[in-house]
């Protein structure tokens, strides 16, 4: 008979997990960042930020890129680039950071919540089509955790509706849908540098698009109206009339960090792609456990977190997840559990008057965020399988006396 450790029985880690961290420190940058700092030149199209901006696009196959403050304003400036404003309706998931959903908010527009596929916890292609009206815009699919939107069905509703798509990448740095990179499909892509993200500057963001004129837009926006690649107070054009530009500047420091990283991410995203489908492979013989489903048309998957998932009726009456995490982290591994915890409309921080959004489906997402969800964080993917097994070990243990 299996005695769980938080009855009293052998623990399955006996050591801490030693986790790879995805944040790593190297001599080059530091030298890169002395460099900087002694030729005072630290912002405005400098030498790092265009490089980052011609090399981050390039590796996800996008013509185009912007370098900003955070993967907030990049949202901002793709909905103001893209010509959405007051009046209009934007469509984003309900199982999502609230950036995704705050963001046509600062552009006076109106966001509509829909639900998420109970597989790949992304925007539902059937329940975006559901949602629209005359007044929709824009479409924001969010490519979430360890799996991407359906960028096929979204671009063809997007197209038979005449709504411009951005893709929220914030969580999918190396990713690849369908031979192309991620940002790189709808008209706008938006990238965060934030500092749990896979590549990160402690903040920043990033837009890519293929399109001269969006890059034009995108460049005015975070450059407080300059055309691409001025120099200070020397603007060869004004922006377009009306164009409401911000500072959104960051600066060469952010850039020389993002760029050392950048020489990682193929490695990096390989090596979580690699152990993802390794563990995956674990939990298909784990009854009452399976786990987010990566992207249907994924070249190559970027994993931000591991989402298992806990399928219904997967536990006896009487458990539910908290005990499965708390006898997991008896068992030595802690720290297993929900992310965010709310669907976006019921998130803390999500103080939006009621009439300024439309909650249109949210059952799936709100399902799984109360009951199924367990994540790992992309560390747990970083190391070799030692942990994994035990991880599957533990879990195996767990859900035998837990388990319908
Ligand atoms: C899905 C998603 N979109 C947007 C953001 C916003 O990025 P930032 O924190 O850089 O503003 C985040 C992250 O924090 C995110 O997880």
């Amino acid at each position: 008979m299996v005695k769980l450790a938080i009855d009293g029985g052998r623990k399955t880690f006996q050591e801490p997990p030693v986790l790879n961290p995805v944040l790593r420190t190297y001599p080059e940058t530091a030298a890169l960042l002395n460099e900087i700092y002694f030729s005072k030149n630290w912002s405005f199209y400098g030498k790092y930020e265009n490089e980052l901006a011609v090399k981050f696009a390039a590796y996800q196959t996008a013509g185009y890129g912007i370098f900003m403050v955070n993967g907030t304003v990049t949202l901002e400036c793709a909905l103001q680039a893209l010509g959405v404003g007051r009046g209009d309706e934007v469509i984003v998931p309900a199982y999502t950071w609230i950036a995704t959903g705050m963001a046509p908010l600062y552009v006076g527009a109106a966001p509509v919540i829909v639900d998420v596929e109970p597989d790949t916890l992304c925007m539902d292609p059937g329940a975006l089509e559901a949602a629209i009206t005359s007044r929709t815009k824009a479409v924001i699919p969010v490519h979430l955790f360890g799996s991407m939107a359906d960028m096929e069905k979204i671009m063809a509703i997007a197209r038979k509706h005449d709504l411009k798509v951005i893709e929220d990448c914030a969580h999918s740095h190396g990713g690849f849908w369908d031979g192309k990179g991620t940002g790189s499909v709808g008209d706008i892509g938006s990238f965060s540098f934030q500092q749990s993200k896979l590549m990160t500057a402690g903040e920043g963001g990033f837009c890519t698009t293929n399109d001269p004129e969006l890059f034009d837009r995108l460049g005015r926006l975070k450059h407080i109206g300059y055309q691409q690649g001025s120099k200070q107070g020397k603007s060869a054009s004004p922006p377009t009339e009306g164009l409401l530009c911000h500072n959104y500047r960051a600066t060469e420091f952010q850039a020389a960090i993002l760029l050392g990283q950048l020489e990682h991410l193929g490695e990096d995203t390989a090596l979580r792609e690699k152990n993802a489908l390794y563990f995956q492979s674990l939990l298909e013989k784990i009854p009452g456990l399976t786990c987010q489903k990566r992207g249907r048309l994924a070249t190559v998957q970027s994993y931000y977190f591991f989402v298992l998932m806990l399928e219904k009726g997967a536990l006896k009456a009487g458990k539910t997840r908290l005990d499965v995490m708390n006898a997991l982290a008896a068992e030595g591994a802690a720290g297993i559990g929900p992310i965010w915890g709310k669907a976006i409309f019921e998130h803390p921080l999500w103080n939006v008057p009621k009439n300024q959004y439309r909650l249109e489906s949210s059952q799936v997402a709100q399902n799984f965020i109360e009951h199924q969800e367990l994540v790992l964080g992309a560390s747990w993917l970083m190391g070799d399988t030692e942990n994994l097994d035990l991880l599957a070990e533990a879990l195996t243990k767990v859900m035998a006396v837990y388990g319908a």
